[in-house]
């Protein structure tokens, strides 16, 4: 088969996979192939939203596949596939598990779209995409994760919620590794140039309690996806990690040279040599084109080291268990300083 829009192939079509799905078709972006191991499950998400094609005006081809060939030729693979945590399973089980897959998937992607960029969504989200670049040995701009766009998002949300203001106008990045010890930046959150602490003074008439209350948004933000499993009680979030990896896909494909916070390989930024973690990059048809180096005060970098510190510990876990060579780079002398 002939392509001549973009190949997007969706490994795992679960949750996030359905959603991402939908959002290609509606936005036109490409040819997509849903690929999961649940038996049919694919075929009849894919055949759903190609039956609503002619209400979203959509001629994008959309099918469901069991099958790794379905994907050759892929530009893009984002990969979800994995399992969540259950009660009664340790960590080192779900390590195991998800490790385990993504290693079986990547082999893949490395056989059948070896040219592909690969955007990683499972979790431990940056464990998971130093993984994925070991397995298929891609160029690591061409392997990059998911999370900075969604926690910036869900910063930046409630912000706005906050400062009564257009989310639209808001500002806010997330740094470091997708976990507790995320780094909100709030140095850096502005609603259209103005400083939130700014506006957060005025709004309080205290600096005190404005303090107070980035320090609430930034607890939030840290447990927005603990949040949202609480509630729904099944499953995680799913609608807004989908959106913000299409805004990813969509920097990639229509090369926009975006400023997002991405999981990226760091050599020597930040002070880290040899690990993934989440920072500014610059986004466009080569993946991560650029890794964007902004100043961070003494508090910052000290969170940030922290952050990372949690990603090189789940590295070391995954040599432990053999999923990693032992001579796998990473430099942990200056993590451990802090960490
Ligand atoms: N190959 C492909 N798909 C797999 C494999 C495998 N070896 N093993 C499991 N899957 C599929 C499951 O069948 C399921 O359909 O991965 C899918 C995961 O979907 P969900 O369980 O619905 O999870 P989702 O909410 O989509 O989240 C996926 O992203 O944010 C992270 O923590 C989240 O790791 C999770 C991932």
């Amino acid at each position: 088969m002939a392509f001549n829009r973009p190949k997007i192939a969706l490994i795992g079509s679960g949750q996030i996979g359905g959603v991402l799905a939908q959002l290609c078709a509606q936005r036109h972006l490409g040819d997509v192939v849903m690929y999961d191991v649940i038996e049919n499950m694919p075929h009849g998400k894919a055949l759903d939203i190609a039956e609503a094609a002619r209400i979203n005006q959509s001629d994008v081809k959309i099918w469901g596949t069991n099958a790794y060939n379905d994907i050759e030729g892929a530009d893009i693979c984002i990969v979800t596939a994995g399992v969540p945590r259950r009660p009664g399973m340790s960590r080192d089980d779900l390590l195991t598990i998800n490790a385990t897959i993504i290693k079986t998937v990547g082999e893949n992607i490395k056989k059948f779209a070896p040219d592909s960029h690969v955007i990683v969504i499972s979790n431990p989200l940056d464990a998971m995409v130093a993984l994925m670049q070991y397995i298929t040995g891609f160029p690591k701009n061409r392997v990059y994760g998911q999370a900075g766009v969604l926690d910036s998002s869900r910063f930046a949300t409630f912000l706005a919620w906050e400062l009564g203001v257009s989310v639209k106008d808001i500002n806010a990045l997330v740094l470091g590794g997708h976990g507790d010890r995320m780094v909100p930046l709030i140095r850096y959150a502005n609603v259209n140039g103005i400083p939130v602490m700014e506006l957060l003074k005025e709004k309080y008439g205290s600096s005190t309690r404005a303090r107070e209350v980035i320090e609430g948004i930034i607890a939030r933000t840290r447990n927005a996806g603990t949040e949202i499993v609480a509630l729904l009680q099944k499953g995680s979030a799913f609608y807004s990690p989908a959106a913000a990896a299409i805004e990813m896909v969509e920097a990639v494909l229509h090369d926009e040279k975006r400023l997002l916070p991405v999981c990226a390989y760091l050599q020597g930024e930040y002070g880290v040599d040899g690990c993934y973690a989440g920072v500014p990059v610059i986004l466009g048809k080569e993946g991560v084109e650029k890794i964007v180096e902004i100043t961070l005060n003494e508090e910052e970098q000290k969170m940030f080291t922290g952050s990372v510190a949690a990603v090189v510990k789940l590295i070391e876990d995954l040599i432990r268990l053999g999923f990693l060579p032992p001579q796998y780079q990473y430099e942990k002398s200056r993590l451990e300083l802090v960490g």
